[in-house]
């Protein structure tokens, strides 16, 4: 069980429950293996509002309720709710927790998922707060590099190629810095750099970090994570044109090293699919976990894990 009733931020998430999340998610994929769906929670209905564009989070969600049984009801856009004529976000959220038993959320406005987790009398995920924090797809990313790696400390990590904006990098990095003995290098164009506040977190934390303007994979690295260009999060569209091409991975930069590939997609420009068919390129078997983690959280902020 969790010591929290809403997943706000990849802050909560210390190793001693990331290791309990990653023990029930290993139960929750073999539950899916042997018998696709089981009775957890019957008896619950889960929320889904997304108020920005997703697949993979909000399929994976509606598949990991389906797996467990439950009902569901769904916002999809913030134009098909009141919120279009106006309601606030509060008065949103005190309507749908009177529906359902958990809500999970994804607002394009940082900071978003604290005030409806706030508000909120049931369970609450952020399924992503604008360019804030994603704390669900660290959990994927953990699970996977605790899987494919064996480890989540003494890790050489590259992260681009916008670090500044990508609410995954800034989670996952959240994460890892915890662990013993990690080390990030970010690389990407200058002006997508990581904030000051967020190197001064991490290596408050204990993580050693650099900023790197290009880097070699085959120099030891364990894993390079990648996420597109946050085009949708630019105040200068021109900013974006004259980057989205100029950083992508192709197989001469990974192909003999033993790097992990990783990706929370969606795959814009940053991975040529030539990189796809090299067997450490882990992204679609990465997104496929999203599932049992997502089960995993669902049932143990229910209080029902097995
Ligand atoms: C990410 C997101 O929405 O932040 N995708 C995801 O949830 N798997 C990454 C992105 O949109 O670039």
């Amino acid at each position: 069980m969790l010591p929290f009733d809403s997943l706000i931020s990849a802050t909560q998430l210390t190793p001693e429950i990331i290791s309990d999340i990653i023990a029930t998610t290993d139960n929750m994929a073999t539950n899916i293996q042997q018998q696709g769906r089981i009775d957890l929670l019957d008896d619950k209905v889960v929320a889904l509002l997304f108020f920005e564009p997703s697949s993979r989070t909000m399929m994976s969600f509606q598949s990991a309720a389906q797996r467990l049984k439950a009902g569901m009801v769904f916002a999809q856009s913030a134009s098909a709710t009141s919120i279009e004529k106006g309601e606030s976000l509060e008065d949103t959220i005190r309507m749908v927790e009177s529906y359902s038993d958990i809500i999970v959320m994804r607002h394009p406005r940082p900071g978003s998922a604290a005030i409806a987790a706030g508000t909120s009398k049931v369970p609450f995920i952020n399924a992503g707060d604008g360019g804030n924090e994603h704390p669900t797809q660290a959990l994927i990313d953990a699970y996977t590099i605790a899987k494919h790696k064996g480890r989540l400390d003494n890790l050489r990590v590259v992260f681009g190629f916008d670090s500044l904006q990508s609410r995954s990098i800034h989670s996952l990095s959240t994460l890892l810095a915890q662990y013993p003995n990690n080390h990030f290098t970010f690389t990407g164009p200058a002006e997508l750099n990581p904030s000051t506040d967020m190197l001064n977190e991490l290596k408050s934390k204990g993580a050693q970090c650099e900023i790197v303007p290009e880097v070699n994979l085959s120099d030891g690295y364990d894993i390079v994570y990648v996420n597109r260009l946050q085009e949708e999060r630019f105040n200068e569209p021109a900013l974006f044109e004259a980057n989205r091409r100029k950083y992508r991975l192709t197989q001469d930069k990974v192909s003999g090293t033993d790097c992990l590939i990783l990706d929370p997609l969606p795959r814009i420009d940053e991975i040529d699919t030539a990189v796809d068919c090299l067997p450490n390129a882990l992204y679609f078997k990465q997104a496929s976990y999203g599932v049992p983690v997502r089960m995993a959280l669902l049932s143990m902020l229910l209080g029902k894990a097995i």
